[in-house]
């Protein structure tokens, strides 16, 4: 074998025992790849992790207003109207009252994961382990972001105005 093909020998034994590796760590995750709805311009996309303590949601959402914006999850995983209406109301297995994400199961809609606070860029990110989420349930949900803020106390849906971004729940690809 000539010094030029032991090289790239080498080079192919790297990058197959990388993609190996690769596929060993692959972390198990649902994703929701936010798009925005008519006349808006939020993206971004949030990932919903198993841990022992419940579920851990992470966010990162570009395009936004600086300030607050709500953030839950719905009940429908169907962003297909213009204006999102498609997705339904918030998350609400249990039949409770709108509420703050921290508070009681018996308080707070399981989809209320309170607001996104967006940076003078418009940027947002959010990570938080959800006690009460239950992760073989997020699948075909979908994840809204409001054009205001959540007050986290007003009925049904904490007065936080037209859905500004949506994406529905999946296996990560
Ligand atoms: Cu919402
Ligand atoms: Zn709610």
């Amino acid at each position: 074998m000539s010094r030029r093909q032991g090289r790239c020998f080498t080079a192919l034994f790297l990058i197959a025992g990388a993609a190996i590796l690769a596929g060993c760590n692959a972390e198990e995750y649902l994703t929701a790849s936010l798009e925005p709805t008519q006349g808006n311009s939020a993206t971004g996309e949030v990932r919903f992790y198993r841990v022992d303590t419940g579920v851990r949601v992470v966010a990162s959402v570009s395009g936004l207003t600086p300030g607050k914006h709500g953030f839950h999850l719905h009940e429908k995983g169907d962003c297909s109207a213009p204006d999102a209406m498609s997705a339904g109301g918030h998350y609400n297995p249990l039949g409770a009252p709108h509420g703050s994400p921290d508070a009681s199961r018996a308080a707070r809609h399981l989809g209320d994961l309170g607001n996104l606070n967006a940076d003078a860029s418009g940027k947002a990110s959010y990570d938080r382990v959800d006690s009460l989420l239950a992760y073989a349930d997020l699948t075909g949900l979908s994840v809204l972001v409001h054009g205001k803020e959540d007050d986290l106390t007003s009925q049904p849906a904490g007065n936080a105005g037209p859905r500004i971004a949506c994406g529905v729940v999946k296996a990560r690809e």
